[in-house]
This record gives C-alpha cells, structure tokens and sequence, in this order.
C-alpha cells in the first residue's frame, strides 16, 4: 500500500507535470477542476503531515503573507550587461572582433531580448535553491520565496542528467495581459499606474509579500547557463537540454553562420515581436561555442563573446499645439509639450517633457511645428527634434515663462543651474510638497494618505500645513473627491469613504507616537535628514533647547557643521516655523527624545568612533543601530577621531584611502562580532 509520504510525493511530481504542460509547454492535457482537486488533496496531506513540508511543493507557489525583508546575496559570477548596436555596421564590427580573435570556425546563437529583469536561479540536486536579482551585477536579493510563485519557474527539474548544482540565468517578465488587469485595477483602487511591463515586473518582483506577488502572474524565460559540469560545449544545445528538464526555454533562437544570418533574423523579429505577449527590446547575438566564449572572454561589464542590437525606439511626427508648465514640489519649473494625439508605439500620446528652458532653445522648439517625437522604455516620450521643412512662415521663437504658472511670483533662475524656480515658499506644489515629505515613509510614515489625497485635501481647503492634518475630522473627509492626472496624463478618482476616512484618521492618529528625531526630519528643515535629525534629537533632547541653541552648541555636535546649523537657525528665526512646531506640540506629538530607546545594551563599543562602509550580510542600518546599542557612535566620514573603519563588501576606494592615510584601523564584519562579544 501506497504510505501518506508516497502519496505525498506522487502528487507533488504529478502536478509539477501538469504545471509543466500548461505553464512552459502551454498545452494541458487535464482540467483546471482535476488540477484543482490534487492541489487540495496534497494541501491537506501536507498540513496533516507537516514533518513532509517541502519548500518547493507546488502547494508553496500560491506564496506566503508573512513580509520578508532580502537578504543580499553575492553572485558566483557577476551578472554582466550587454553591449549594444544599433545597425548592420556596427554587427558586422563586432563580427570582424570575433573572427579575427577566434582560430577556428565559430557559429553564433540569435536570441530575443526580453525587456524585463534578470534573475539568477540555483538548482542544487534537481530543485530551486535560490533566487536572485541582478542587484548591481555584483549582488542582488534574495526573492526566492517571490520567484517560487512564477509557474513557469521549475520547482524541482524533470528527467535525472542535469549537473547537481547550476545557475541559469534569465528575464522575469510581465506579459502584456497581466499588465494591462493590473494597471486597471490600480487605477480603480486610485493607484498610479505602472509606466510598462517592466517596471511592473520589477515592482511586483520586489513585494516583500509573496501572496501578493502570486496575484501578478509573472513568466520566466532563460537564456544562460553557468556551472562546472554543464552536458554540451554548445549554448544552444545546452538550452535545449535545460528545456527538457523543464524550463521555459523561447523556441525563437536560430543558429546564425554569419552577419546575413543574423540580418535575417532581425527583420523577421523586428516584425514579429509586435505579436508576442511580452516586450522584447533587440536581438541578442552570441557565440555559441563556450571554449570560444572563454578564449574571448570579458570586459570589465560586458562580454567579448556576445551583443545586444537594439531595435530602434518608435518614432512619429506630430503637431506642437501648445506647451504649458509645470511647477515641481521643489518650486522648479518644467515645460511640458502638447502634442496633437498621434499613436505610438502602441498608446496614443498627447504629451511630452520638454526638461528646460535650455532644451527648447536647443531644439528652436515654435509652437506649431512638426516634431518628432520618440518613445524609449518610458511611457514618457520626448520631442527630439523639429521637422524645420513644415515650419509655418510665421512662428515665433518661444519664449520661456517668467511668472509662475501657480501664484504668479517672478521666477529666478540659480547660477549654473538649468531649472527655473519659483521663490515662494507659499507657492501650492511646494507647500503640497512639505506634507508629502512630512507623510512620507522615514518620517511620519501616515501611508494612508497617498500624494492623491494631500492634493484633494489642499484644493479643499482643509490643509495648508502639515499642523492642520491633525485637525481633521471624519466628518469633514467622508464625500470628499476629485479627479487627478498624473504626470504621465491619466486620470483617476479619488475621494473618501467611511471607512478610508477613518483609515486616515488612524494613521495620522497613530503617527504622534513617531520618535522626536523623526519628527524633527518630517518638519523638513532644509540639510537635516534623518541622520542629522537622529543627531540634534539625542544631543538636545527637546525642541526646546533646540530652538534656543546657538551657532556654537550645534557645530560642537559630531557631523553638524556651519551649513546645517545655520540652516537650523534660520528655520527658527521664523515665527510662522515656531507656530507650525507649537501646534503639532498642542497635536501631542512627540518632542522629547524617548532616552530608553537609545540606552546602551552593553559599553563593549563606549566612546569609539565608528565609520561604516560598504555591504554586510545584514543591513547596514542593523550594524548601525548595534554600534549605538553597545555604547559605540557612528560617523558618516572617516577623520583622526575615526577609531574603526568598519569595512564591508565593495567599500569605495577612497575611503580605503583615507583610512589608511589617517591610520584608521580598518575591522571586517567578522571583527566587528567578535568585539562586541568582548
Ligand atoms: S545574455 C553575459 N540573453 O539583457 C550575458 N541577456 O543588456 C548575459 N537579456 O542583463 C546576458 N534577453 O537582463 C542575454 N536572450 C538574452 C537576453 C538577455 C534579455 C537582458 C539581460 C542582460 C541585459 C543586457
């Protein structure tokens, strides 16, 4: 008789099989109600028998609802980019590199570039061990449990010939159906839209909640096989091996002899690609012989052995109808062209940034010429230039705004500066712009009021400092809407019910428990950020004795020096600043530092100077807060004070530098353990 564990693992291999079949192959052969009821019986089987738990069950692609921070992970071999060219002459260049460094003959592989991101998968002994982004090529995060939701992402391999333990690396993408009910429904619940499947991928890939992200089907095409014992010396042939032990492995590379070959199979593709359900953005061409890949090896980023031929970004002409300006939170202003609607690159297009003043003298941008205007990877296109022959005899050069489109103060321009600001202080994105900054994650976190709802709360009347938030009643909230565009052009609803009013209410209640040093960053005195926020709290406790300090007592503070405490002082010589911070002291905010929260755990570290660089196996911040923990204090720059350099993976040549010139004792992540246990 079968036992429960080999009815477990039955199960296990027969609905990797069918995922297989419907995911990779996309050709079922059972029912999504028969796939359904072995799905369940192996769910309650395995919660029966929790001692046969595996992590790569198919029951586990459904994800988990617990958070999870990455963990960063150093790759084997560094994820490299590719070269890029654009036109036949620049193929035929590269070619000419290959052919004079190879001695025998060489063939190429063409493959698609898949416009998502890449991902390192480890298989060891037939199952995925791991998951990694490409990070900044060095390391990325760990997003396993993210990547074990991807269907078409194999759990445990198929067949008994792969190597026992490999890497192969590949392109996470969202397909164009994915994106499309994804982006409807953000703008439903009054989200912004992502700007394409890419970001999408991204954003969804770095949820730190793997249900979340097994909501958002995600698909997985590989293209790169690495590893010691890998079956042929043939890319290609290695791919098609790693497709029989169940990845999801494009069929569309072909072998190419030569730059012809090669040309083929662009203008097919360049064509073609149109019809995929997922974004390509080139070709890419690689030698398909790994001795010859090894005999022409790398460059610091890219390979010798392959490149990347882009195809080039959609382009159309259209008319300038208009250009209007847009003020920014910091008070700089933007032009923006008003394009009659022309379509491109599948979406419909009415606008264009315009940078600055500077570009549109560049281009001699007049309203009412053809220009041509261009889609990258953004949703955003460009003008890029202006079709002079269309020209209307009688254009005006234009003329660059010289009031502010928002409250009409004469705009100013910085020396050696591109933007033009505007000065007021009282101007509406900038003062939208303080309360979003104050709301904002670091500092007063209140989440539940997105940058939509500052804005509708602002045109209501019912905020104009950060003070009047805690204020606000359900009452006054619940009805409330308007209709936003977002900078890309869409527009969306928002408004308050019951119950996201009250949800506001909660958060902006539950914010006056942020620590003082937070509070100190949200008010937003210009250079205090949240280290020197963290600084002035602990050195003077209160915004008492911090209003009252002088120039003196706040540059005797470590890393305070003449810029921040002048611009403390300037803060506070305002009486409109003073009011601000005495009506959030009547809200009860907290403005006193809550000393128990910075009490030492221990004085292995008391009164040495830490400087900390560089990557660890956990959060820097975490090593930070561990140095204040254990009597320690930590500086941003290394100085003769500087009593360690606490120095982590890829710490910057120049502080090594300083270090050593200093004397600095330089300590690794380990030395930094061991004198703390001291
Ligand atoms: S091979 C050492 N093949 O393009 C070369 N990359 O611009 C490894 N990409 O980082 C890359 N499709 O994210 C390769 N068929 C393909 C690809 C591909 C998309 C991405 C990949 C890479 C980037 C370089």
């Amino acid at each position: 008789m079968e036992t429960v564990e080999q009815r477990i693992q039955a199960l296990r291999k027969e609905l990797e099989h069918h995922n297989y079949l419907y995911y990779v192959q996309s050709q079922p052969v059972i029912s999504d109600y028969d796939y359904d009821m072995m799905l369940k019986e192996l769910e309650k089987l395995e919660q029966e028998n929790p001692q046969f738990a595996d992590v790569n069950s198919p029951t586990q692609r459904v994800g988990s609802d617990l958070n999870v921070e990455f963990q960063q992970v150093k790759h084997q071999s560094p994820m490299l980019s590719l070269d890029n060219t654009y036109n036949e002459g620049e193929l035929k260049d590269f070619d000419a590199r290959v052919a004079k460094e190879l001695t025998s003959d060489y063939r190429y592989v063409c493959e698609l570039k898949y416009d998502g991101l890449s991902v390192s998968l480890t298989y060891k002994n037939g199952a995925l061990l791991r998951a990694v982004t490409r990070g900044d090529g060095v390391q990325g995060d760990d997003v396993t449990a993210n990547v074990r939701t991807i269907k078409s992402v194999p759990l445990k391999l198929r067949g008994t010939d792969y190597p026992d333990e490999f890497e192969i690396r590949g392109e996470i993408l969202m397909p164009h159906s994915t994106f499309a009910k994804l982006n409807a429904e953000r703008e439903e619940s009054g989200d912004q839209p992502f700007a394409n499947p890419r970001n999408a991928a991204s954003g969804t890939l770095k949820m730190q909640n793997s249900a979340q992200v097994a909501k958002r089907p995600l698909d997985c095409c590989l293209y790169f096989l690495l590893g010691g014992q890998l079956p042929t010396d043939s890319h290609y042939e290695n791919l098609e091996k790693a497709r029989e032990w169940g990845f999801k492995i494009p069929l569309y590379a072909e072998i190419c002899n030569n730059v012809d070959d090669i040309s083929r199979f662009i203008a097919k593709w360049a064509v073609e690609r149109l019809n995929l359900p997922f974004d390509t953005d080139g070709i890419v061409i690689k030698v398909d012989n790994l001795a010859q890949q090894r005999q022409l090896g790398m460059r610091s980023k890219s390979p010798r052995w392959a490149v990347a031929y882009k195809f080039p970004a959609e382009r159309v002409e259209t008319l300038l109808e208009s250009i209007s300006y847009q003020v920014g939170r910091t008070g700089a202003v933007t032009p923006v062209a008003n394009l009659s609607p022309v379509r491109l690159a599948g979406t419909t297009v009415k606008r264009a940034t315009l940078h600055n003043a500077d570009q549109i003298q560049a281009l001699d941008l007049r309203i009412g010429d053809t220009v041509f205007v261009e889609k990258g990877g953004e949703i955003i296109p460009k003008v890029i230039g202006v079709n002079v022959g269309k020209r209307p005899a009688d254009s005006q050069p234009t003329l660059f705004i010289t009031h502010c489109p928002e409250c009409g103060a004469t705009l100013q321009r910085n020396e050696g500066e591109a933007a033009w600001v505007c000065p007021n202080d009282d101007c509406p994105p900038q003062v939208k712009g303080r309360i979003e900054h104050f709301i904002s994650r670091k500092a007063m976190n209140i989440d539940s009021l997105g940058e939509g709802k500052v804005e509708l709360l602002y045109d209501k009347g019912l905020i104009r400092n950060v003070a009047d938030l805690y204020q606000l009643t359900a009452q006054q909230l619940i009805g409330l809407e308007k209709m936003i565009t977002a900078e890309d052009g869409t527009v969306r609803k928002i408004g308050f019910g019951q119950r996201s009013a009250e949800n506001m209410l909660a958060g902006i209640e539950a914010s006056k428990k942020v620590p003082f040093e937070r509070v100190l960053y949200a008010i937003g005195i210009r250079f205090v950020g949240e280290t020197i926020a963290q600084k002035l709290a602990r050195n003077f406790k209160t915004i008492e004795t911090l209003e009252k300090a002088s120039h003196e007592d706040m540059i005797a503070v470590d890393e305070i020096g003449e810029r921040i405490a002048q611009s403390v002082i300037d803060f506070f010589a305002h009486p409109e600043n003073i009011a601000l911070v005495e009506h959030l002291k009547q809200a009860g905010l907290q403005f006193v530092v809550d000393e128990s929260a910075f009490q030492a755990k221990s004085d292995a570290l008391k009164d040495k100077t830490f400087v900390v660089s560089g990557v660890f196996t956990i959060p820097r911040d975490d090593i930070k807060k561990m140095i204040e923990e254990n009597g320690g204090k930590n500086s941003g720059s290394i100085s003769s004070k500087t009593d360690y350099l606490l120095a982590g993976d890829k710490m910057g040549p120049e502080k090594l530098k300083k270090a050593t010139s200093l004397g600095v004792k330089m300590i690794s992540e380990e030395e930094f353990y061991s004198l703390l246990s001291k």
